[in-house]
């Protein structure tokens, strides 16, 4: 995602930025707006004592370079599950089966054994966490802790990795690099912990940065400050980026493109736009409403979506949404609705926006959905229908 910055880039980025132009100039097969990852019909089942956990169900997705994409979706959703997967974190075994390819710029990573997937992780894709303290090691100084990879990948001497390493910290925006380098982890707060694991993440240039809910352990002041930063890092560096979040808000002005996720499936995607202009799954339309408006009175009373998000040890047959969803037909309880173009609706859609909704949002067919259901008082699931749940 390009934004445009009034801070001029550090020398860091602006190092990485002429690799990768340096790169494209000298005839590297990369395109410069290829695709970089390819994900394809991607399965993550987990057999426990209760049953198996259908966690990720044929999730297929492609990212380009440069390109912001966020995953969106409630917690238990599959986002995480989904996210190691990709980064190879999750491999098969006698309680975990695992499906379909991952494919990172002509590398088949879901083939790749740990020593294979060594080559690729910290140097071309760089993961951020939830909680930096799960990245960072407590007992280690700052310093120590970038310089490491600076000097496994970048062969540095232990000199120039030093002043690498502050050069890092200063990128990130934090302040006194020369002291940090010396400081534990401790010693830092959490807003500038998760600042030191992106300045660790961004020490090898990564083609691929994968941030999952980067700042929900963070401030609410702080969570602003960090996104801001992961955007302004991304478009300096060129670096594609899977932005993953429970929170709509945040991706609004932060992505390109989105993916919604509901119980282990992609249930709509489109372009950032489009999808906010025109949501076409229902999911997607009680997330939105249940997201206070930034202008406007504070005081405005948000929809809810009833209910939790299904147990993946048994989702409901059918849609998976039936049970919260306010538009529930009896169709809704038996078939599952396939992830269809939203082109083909009347009116047409732009292209790379798919729903999965027997009665999506915004056609006449979704109208009489709210209109039997109202009338019913509940819908065909049973649900009660309010006025908060179903939008005017
Ligand atoms: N190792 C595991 N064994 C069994 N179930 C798991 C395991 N890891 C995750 N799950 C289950 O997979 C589902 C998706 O989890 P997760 O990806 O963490 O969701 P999210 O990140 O969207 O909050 C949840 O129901 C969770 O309990
Ligand atoms: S209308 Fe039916 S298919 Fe569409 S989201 Fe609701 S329950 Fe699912
Ligand atoms: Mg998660």
């Amino acid at each position: 995602m390009t934004r445009p910055t009034d801070t001029a880039p550090t020398t860091v980025a602006a190092e990485a930025a002429g690799r990768h132009r340096a790169a494209n100039a000298a005839g590297d097969a990369r395109p410069a707006k290829g695709d970089l990852l390819t994900v394809d019909d991607v399965h993550v089942r987990f057999h426990t004592r209760n049953g198996v956990v259908h966690a990720v169900e044929g999730v297929s997705l492609t990212l380009r370079e440069g390109e912001v994409l966020a995953v969106v979706g409630e917690s238990g959703s599959g986002k995480t599950v989904f996210t190691r997967r990709v980064m190879g974190l999750i491999s098969g075994s006698r309680e975990t089966d695992v499906e379909g390819t991952v494919t990172f710029d002509g590398i088949t990573l879901s083939d790749l054994d740990a020593k294979g997937l060594a080559g690729v992780w910290g140097k071309e894709i760089a993961l951020v966490l939830q909680d930096p303290m799960t990245s960072l090691n407590p007992v280690k100084r700052i310093g120590a802790q970038i310089t490491e990879t600076l000097v496994l990948h970048h062969k540095l001497s232990k000199q120039d990795a030093n002043a690498r390493a502050v050069e890092l910290l200063r990128s990130v925006g934090l302040s006194e690099p020369e002291r940090r380098v010396r400081q534990y982890p401790h010693e830092l707060s959490g807003g500038m912990r998760q600042r030191v694991t992106i300045a660790i993440a961004l020490s090898c240039s990564p083609r691929l940065l994968l941030a999952d809910e980067p700042t929900t352990a963070l401030d609410v002041t702080v969570q602003a400050q960090i996104l801001d930063l992961l955007g302004d890092l991304q478009s300096r560096l060129g670096m594609a980026m899977l932005l993953v979040t429970h929170d709509l808000r945040v991706v609004r002005s932060r992505s390109d493109r989105i993916a919604v996720m509901y119980a282990g499936r992609i249930v709509e995607t489109a372009p950032t736009k489009d999808l906010f202009d025109a949501p076409r799954m229902p999911y997607t339309e009680a997330l939105m409403n249940a997201v206070p408006p930034i202008t406007g009175p504070n005081h405005v009373r948000l929809a809810v979506i009833p209910g939790r998000p299904p147990n993946l040890l048994s989702p409901p047959s059918g849609c998976r949404f039936s049970p919260r969803c306010p538009y529930a037909q009896d169709r809704c309880l038996t078939e599952e609705p396939p992830l269809r173009p939203a082109s083909e609706l009347p009116g047409g859609g732009i292209e790379g926006h798919s729903y999965r909704c027997w009665y999506p949002v915004g056609t006449p067919e979704n109208a009489e959905a709210r209109r039997r259901n109202v009338e019913r008082g509940e819908t065909a699931a049973g649900t009660p229908v309010t006025g908060e749940m179903v939008p005017a």
